[in-house]
């Protein structure tokens, strides 16, 4: 099959790249390399550095299907400049599955986000809750979702609902609680948690990845959307976690995020998947690569600061 990956020079882009590849997929991936491009050449590879708004340079030609990962990536760059998370989360979205339909894709697969949901007090966040999205990436989120859901009867479409990943890519982001937690315990022994009581889901990046290649292997089998996180855990839990393998002192600050919820995937462990991996996994995949030397403390490990310092976003 023929896969248009955008996103694949991300965190999770990757390693999906190289799983796709690994099953002998033809992988065309589009991305603008914010954060650089850490892809190993392959036969079986096309990457293209090109913005997703630049709607006419993305190639679709003979493309079974689309996997949509390229976003602006998280509440903090979506604050630093709304109008590009817009048109790049919501806008670009629209016109690539309109693309797609023109190019008789056949399925369209979208990472969405637990996110969606805000703070919520059930015990059990499922698909059919309401949406309480706080900040612009979650709400650039929610409406990705309701746009792309739009064209169902014309694209088989599922939006993917993830946990926060955890776990080494070898494009790192050291911005995500369980590798920050992590990074912070063996370069500093000492870990910021802001709040800490807030529970969150998690996934491991092995497992994210198995999860978009279930959904592409499964096809039109499955449609709409799933949340996909299985440990819901405090801030707190990781950090005493951590401590435990990388001694350190735990700092509580204060939070300004409430973002608070218990993500359920029964509806994707309804599916057949079932996660390999825990939150312990993630810690000690980040442990090794540090003390491999495969993890710096660079600036394109942090959306943000990489964000900040680009000029002429928009
Ligand atoms: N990492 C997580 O914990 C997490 C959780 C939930 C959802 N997600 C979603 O999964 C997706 C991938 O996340 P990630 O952690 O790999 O993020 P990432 O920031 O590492 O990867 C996103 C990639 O998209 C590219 N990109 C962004 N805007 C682009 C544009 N306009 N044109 C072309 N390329 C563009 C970036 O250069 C980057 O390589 C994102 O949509 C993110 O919102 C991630």
């Amino acid at each position: 099959m023929h896969v248009l990956l955008t996103g694949g020079c991300g965190y999770i882009g990757t390693l999906l790249t190289a799983r796709l590849l690994e099953e002998g997929h033809k992988v065309t991936v589009v991305d603008i390399m914010w954060f650089g491009n850490y892809l190993p050449k392959n036969k079986n590879l096309t990457v293209i550095k090109e913005d997703i708004r630049n709607i006419s340079n993305i190639p679709m030609d003979g493309v079974d299907t689309v996997i949509h990962l390229a976003n602006v990536a998280n509440d903090p760059c979506g604050e630093l400049n709304s109008k590009l998370a817009w048109e790049v989360n919501v806008l670009a979205t629209m016109q690539l599955v309109e693309k797609a339909i023109q190019n008789k894709v056949k399925l369209f697969i979208y990472a969405s986000s637990g996110s969606v949901y805000g703070v919520k007090e059930e015990a059990e966040v499922t698909e059919d809750l309401s949406l309480v999205p706080i900040s612009d990436y979650n709400k650039t989120k929610m409406i990705s979702e309701r746009v792309l859901l739009s064209y169902k009867d014309l694209i088989n479409i599922l939006c993917v609902r993830p946990a926060t990943v955890c776990g080494y890519s070898p494009r790192m982001r050291l911005d995500l609680s369980v590798n920050m937690l992590t990074f912070q315990a063996l370069s500093r022994k000492k870990i910021t948690v802001f709040g800490g009581s807030q529970t969150r889901p998690n996934i491991h990046i092995k497992d994210m990845v198995e999860v978009y290649m279930h959904f592409f292997k499964k096809r039109e089998e499955l449609e709409g959307i799933y949340n996909a996180g299985f440990e819901n855990i405090s801030i707190m839990d990781i950090a005493e976690e951590v401590a435990k393998i990388v001694p350190a002192e735990i700092i509580v600050t204060e939070s300004n995020d409430p973002r608070s919820y218990n993500l359920s995937s029964n509806k994707l462990l309804a599916t057949g998947f079932s996660p390999k991996y825990s939150v312990l996994d993630g810690i000690k995949d980040v442990i090794e690569a540090y003390r491999d030397g495969k993890i710096k403390d660079e600036e394109n490990c942090y959306n943000i600061k990489t964000m900040e310092k680009l000029k002429n976003l928009c």
